[in-house]
Formats: C-alpha cells, structure tokens, sequence
C-alpha cells in the first residue's frame, strides 16, 4: 500500500522529517537529494533516530552510539543488533510516498 506523505520541499537537503502513520514513527531522511524511510524507534532501547547523526549514508543513534544503515536498516554497530524496518521511497509530484505492509 503506498502512503502519501509530505512534500520533498518539507525536507531539505541533508535533514529530516518525522511522519507518522498508523501511529508509527518513521523517519525520513534526506541525504545529498537521495530519500530514505526507517522506523524512527532504535531496535536497542528508547530513542529517536532522528535526532541521531548520519554520516556515510549511516544513522548514529543518539543515546548509545549504535549506527544502522539506512539503506538497509542493517545494525551495523553495537549496542544495537536488530535491524530497523526500511519503506521504499517513491516521489510522485513533489510528494514523497511510502511503500507500507497492507495490515488489512
Ligand atoms: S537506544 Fe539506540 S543504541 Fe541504545
């Protein structure tokens, strides 16, 4: 099911957003123009990976350091072990949209 967003203009270059949906947290990233979606939540404890900083196309967590690829979701350093999820990214007339699981 694809999920209409906000607009590429609501996230400059090399920032990001925080949207939710079904009352998840997903953050969307905008690195050097290319978008990405992971699931805000760390999969180590409580924090928000958008206030983390991303280097190499890597998310640093901001509470324990723990970095995931936001390509992938892939943990890529400790403390963290478990991935995050990803979204597939479309931009459709300057909207972002998400590829989310159908839950129905
Ligand atoms: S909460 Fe993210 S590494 Fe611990």
């Amino acid at each position: 099911m694809k999920v209409k967003t906000i607009n590429t203009s609501e996230v400059n270059e090399n920032s990001v957003r925080v949207v939710s949906i079904d009352d998840k947290d997903i953050a969307i990233f905008n690195v050097e123009g290319e978008y990405f979606a992971i699931d805000d939540m760390c999969s180590h404890a409580e924090a928000s990976l958008a206030e983390g900083e991303v280097f190499d196309c890597k998310i640093e967590c901001p509470l324990h350091g723990a970095e995931f690829d936001l390509k992938t979701g892939e943990a890529v350093t400790l403390p963290a072990t478990k991935p995050v999820a990803t979204y597939k990214i479309t931009v459709e007339d300057e909207v972002i949209c998400l590829e989310m699981e159908d839950n129905a």
